[in-house]
């Protein structure tokens, strides 16, 4: 164990993370998305201890975090104009694309595959950190594998204390959820690994085909073989049973959950609904990008007050909802109570 250093977005303190970063240490940052995992990408021994932070398998690769497209250039072999063209719409933001690797990172870095996922965050904090320590971050988020990606300096401490060099604190993320994740099968086709707050209606300007990945909607067996290693795992998850219920009406709802209801019964619901007389509910938003924002949040706090079991209305797939769906069904095991 060692200490880790409360560091602020100040000049003084972004000088210390850059140099930790350049001595080979982890440091978690802020990004527009959720807190990042930071080490330099193209330092076999520092990613590697990324890994063993999180206790994350190795077949599952990290994002790079780039801060101009120069360094785009250092680490893939090739840019399709697709991608270009979504540089240019996207970046800075929370948007990667699979491109293929380049020798200066390491395969450890990229699970052994020969592509790398590449994003530009925008939260300054993240820009400033690539850039004042000029390395390339391989940043996976800052929680334990499989518990809630953080959202705040504090959930990153609460999973990471003392097995990291530092975090910076840039507040509550953004987004709230991870960004999206696309691959190319080719230049006129993009495939939506994990969907994000950049929905594939976002994206189908810029390509003829634009597609969601199976993975997204299904559970996806351990030993299968997918386009992304990351889908493979149950994710997202509080302690508590996430249990998302497929009702016609809120009234059904409601109906079911106190039939179901034990001491430690919460329910997780959109602001527009309704009390539930006897059952302690917090709330998620109406819409997607407020139920992005929250959804992580959420299941921390679920934690906070030891709920067993919670049950969810669930959000729609559309746009950026598809993100939080997608979230809360691996957080399931994608298994739904349909009513
Ligand atoms: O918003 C985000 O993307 C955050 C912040 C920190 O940038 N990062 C993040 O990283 O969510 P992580 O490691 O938790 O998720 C990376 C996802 C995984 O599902 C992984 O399988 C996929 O991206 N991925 C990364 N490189 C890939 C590659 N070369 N091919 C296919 N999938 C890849
Ligand atoms: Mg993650």
């Amino acid at each position: 164990m060692m200490e880790t250093k409360r560091l602020q977005y100040t000049t003084e303190d972004m000088e210390t993370a850059a140099a930790l970063l350049r001595s080979g240490a982890l440091v978690a940052f802020p990004t527009e998305t959720v807190y990042g995992l930071g080490a330099d990408a193209r330092r076999e021994e520092s990613v590697r201890s990324i890994f063993s932070a999180k206790g994350r398998p190795a077949d599952n690769p990290l994002i790079v975090h780039i801060a101009d497209m120069d360094m785009l250039q250092g680490i893939v072999t090739y840019i399709p104009e697709i991608a270009r063209k979504l540089a240019d719409a996207f970046w800075p933001g929370p948007l990667t694309m699979v491109l293929p690797k380049a020798e200066s990172i390491p395969a450890v870095t990229s699970g052994g595959l020969d592509t790398v996922g590449v994003r530009m965050p925008s939260h300054p904090a993240a820009l400033a950190l690539i850039r004042m320590s000029g390395c390339p971050i391989a940043a996976p988020s800052a929680n334990r594998s499989g518990s809630p990606s953080p959202t705040t300096a504090k959930h990153v401490l609460d999973d990471m204390d003392g097995r990291i060099a530092a975090v910076i604190d840039g507040g509550q993320c953004d987004v709230g959820v991870e960004s999206t994740v696309i691959c190319f099968d080719d230049d006129e086709t993009i495939h939506i690994l994990r969907p994000g707050l950049i929905s594939a209606e976002d994206l189908e300007p810029f390509a003829a085909h634009v597609y969601v990945d199976e993975a997204v909607y299904q559970q996806i067996a351990a030993d299968a073989k997918v386009a992304s290693p990351g889908m493979k795992y149950r994710h997202y998850a509080p302690h508590a049973k996430i249990i998302p219920v497929d009702a016609p009406d809120f009234a059904a709802f409601a109906a079911f959950v106190n039939a179901q209801k034990t001491d430690d019964t919460y329910c997780l619901l959109f602001d527009s609904d309704p009390e539930i007389a006897g059952i302690p509910c917090m709330r998620y938003g109406d819409n997607g990008r407020e139920q992005a924002h929250y959804l992580f949040l959420r299941f921390r706090e679920l934690d906070e007050v030891h709920a067993g079991t919670v049950y969810v209305r669930i959000p729609d797939k559309n746009g950026t909802a598809l993100s939080v769906y997608n979230r809360l069904m691996r957080a399931a095991g994608f298994e739904v109570i349909t009513l």
